[in-house]
């Protein structure tokens, strides 16, 4: 397939592979365990990736891999250059890229840019009352009674007098890229061009020559929007990443770059070639999936999320890809708010958006949040949805032979709970439902990652889903109906070829009947 002379999307950085990939984010501690202590690791990955390739996906992100004391499972950074011991070692992580390479498939790391441990060496340094090289590289107020405002701090068990701003849980201090707009009256706010900003800057780009270097080809990017303070509209942050991501694609053409930002306008300005959209943030994401009436359980109204998605598109003057995720380790599990049929008319709907798809490991096969379990390292209300992945009959659901008690996280224990090898042999499985749409995606440019998309309906209560999507000459028709009635649509166009099919749908001219629950992708 040729995608370079007709592409749709204006980005002029997207590598070849990018514009085909089909994402899987592996959750490491919890995929697979190869070394029966209770933790996934690289070596387990490794014995899992034809899985992934027979699913379809053709590329990884890794959540966080790095050595660290787990408080916030791995976003809490205490070497950057150092595979966690736990997964393995930096040559079995190496190992890892290789093994992805060998099949064709590429793999993202997780860069955490906007704060390390409170063990990071850097941050010991920092600490310090004596000035030293790294005094600047978190952002400090410059007296222990001063809190730098709008911000949660550490003070007060340091030597420093100061208070260390804090960019997430309070072991997570804050990196310093400086202020957009510092204020006179507080010397402590650097500006985004001192000393210590810019040295951080050049310390990331380190981290990142470093794995890029050993093979893996580019990185999501943690809280990627808010590394500039003081920067309401984004324009320092923009600036910040637009300057970094010149330095990787100069030095990594093939590299890519996936933002926890959830702006697309903003972030693909930066330059990174995707961007999420996300549970927080303004893109209404939510009401599609997770909220009281989502959409995809057949009860709610999308067009508030269209009518963003519309503007996000425009706004970005489509420079990169706006990815929409099937969950991540984040939010509560797919399966907790849509059920049955309508978790497949949501695939459908994730398979043949603009934009490189995203499956959250086990929600191919409607994995269960589970409930009612202790915070397991800093994941609170989400733990439930980082357990351990189910792949068959066996112990522990063939994730790991330690003894149950000491698993990473407990499993659903339901006698019923899905499993890769129960899906595998049924026909009718969700699991087997993905695969099919993979396959159709991959075999129609208009469905892929490239191709435009226009809004024939915006899902308003009550009413289908439908929009069409084009790439070159073709144009594809796709309507979702995830309503438990029937449904009608008066069709524009000459309807050539079902190519996707579930539930049934009866064209009669112009007329289109969708049966209830039911998913079609239609040729034009
Ligand atoms: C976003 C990550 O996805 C989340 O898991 C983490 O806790 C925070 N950023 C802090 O790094």
């Amino acid at each position: 397939m040729n995608l370079d002379n007709n592409a749709e999307i204006k980005a002029t950085n997207i590598p070849a592979w990018l514009k085909e990939a089909v994402f899987y984010e592996i959750y490491p501690q919890s995929f697979k365990d190869s070394n029966a202590d209770g933790i996934g690791d690289f070596n387990g990955i490794i014995q899992k990736l034809d899985y992934i390739k027979g699913l379809g996906c053709n590329a990884i992100w890794m959540n966080p891999c790095f050595d660290s004391p787990f408080g916030d499972a791995g976003y809490d950074v205490r070497d950057y250059y150092k595979a966690a011991p736990r997964y393995g070692t930096n040559e079995d992580l190496k190992n890892l890229f290789d093994e992805v390479h060998k099949r064709g498939m590429h793999i993202l790391l997780d860069l955490v840019p906007g704060h390390t441990s409170i063990e990071h060496k850097w941050f010991k340094e920092s600490l310090k009352a004596e000035k030293n090289e790294f005094s600047d590289r978190y952002v400090w107020t410059d007296s222990v009674w001063e809190d730098p405002e709008g911000y949660c701090s550490l003070k007060g068990i340091f030597p420093r007098d100061g208070s260390c701003m804090l960019s997430f849980f309070s072991n997570q201090p804050a990196l310093n890229y400086g202020f957009y707009k510092p204020d006179p009256n507080k010397k402590w706010q650097q500006s985004v061009d001192a000393t210590g900003p810019k040295a951080t800057v050049e310390a990331i780009k380190d981290v990142m020559r470093f794995w890029l270097k050993m093979g893996c080809d580019g990185f999501r990017v943690d809280m990627a929007g808010s590394l500039v303070k003081n920067d309401e509209n984004g324009k320092g942050t923009i600036a910040l990443w637009k300057k970094i991501s010149s330095f990787l694609y100069k030095e990594f053409p093939d590299a890519a770059m996936v933002s926890e930002w959830g702006e697309p306008d903003k972030s693909l300005e930066g330059g990174f070639q995707m961007d999420f959209l996300l549970h927080f943030g303004p893109s209404h994401y939510n009401d599609l999936f997770r909220c009281e009436t989502p959409y995809f359980a057949g009860t709610g109204d999308a067009s508030a999320f269209v009518d963003k998605y519309i503007e996000n598109y425009e706004k970005s003057d489509r420079k990169g890809l706006i990815c929409i995720p099937s969950g991540n380790h984040d939010m509560d599990r797919l399966s907790k708010t849509i059920k049955g049929d309508n978790l497949k008319i949501a695939f459908a709907f994730l398979l043949s958006m603009p934009g490189a798809p995203f499956i959250y490991y086990g929600d191919e096969i409607g994995m269960r949040f589970v409930e009612g379990l202790n915070s397991v390292e800093g994941g609170y209300s989400r733990t439930g949805a980082r357990s351990p992945m189910q792949w068959d009959d066996g112990v522990n659901a063939g994730f790991s032979t330690a003894p149950a008690a000491d698993l990473y996280i407990k499993q659903d224990d339901d006698p019923d709970r899905p499993t890769v090898s129960k899906q595998e042999k049924d026909p009718d499985s969700l699991l087997n439902e993905i695969k099919k749409i993979i396959e159709i995606r991959k075999s129609h440019l208009a469905l892929g990652n490239m191709g435009q998309i226009e809004f024939v309906t915006k899902g308003k209560q009550g009413e289908p889903l439908v929009y069409k999507r084009t790439f070159g000459d073709e144009c594809i028709l796709v309507a979702l109906n995830p309503m438990d009635k029937e449904t009608e649509i008066v069709l524009d166009d000459e309807t050539k070829k079902v190519i996707y099919l579930f539930g049934s749908n009866i064209i009669k001219g112009r007329k289109m009947v969708l049966s209830a629950q039911s998913a079609t992708y239609i040729l034009l």
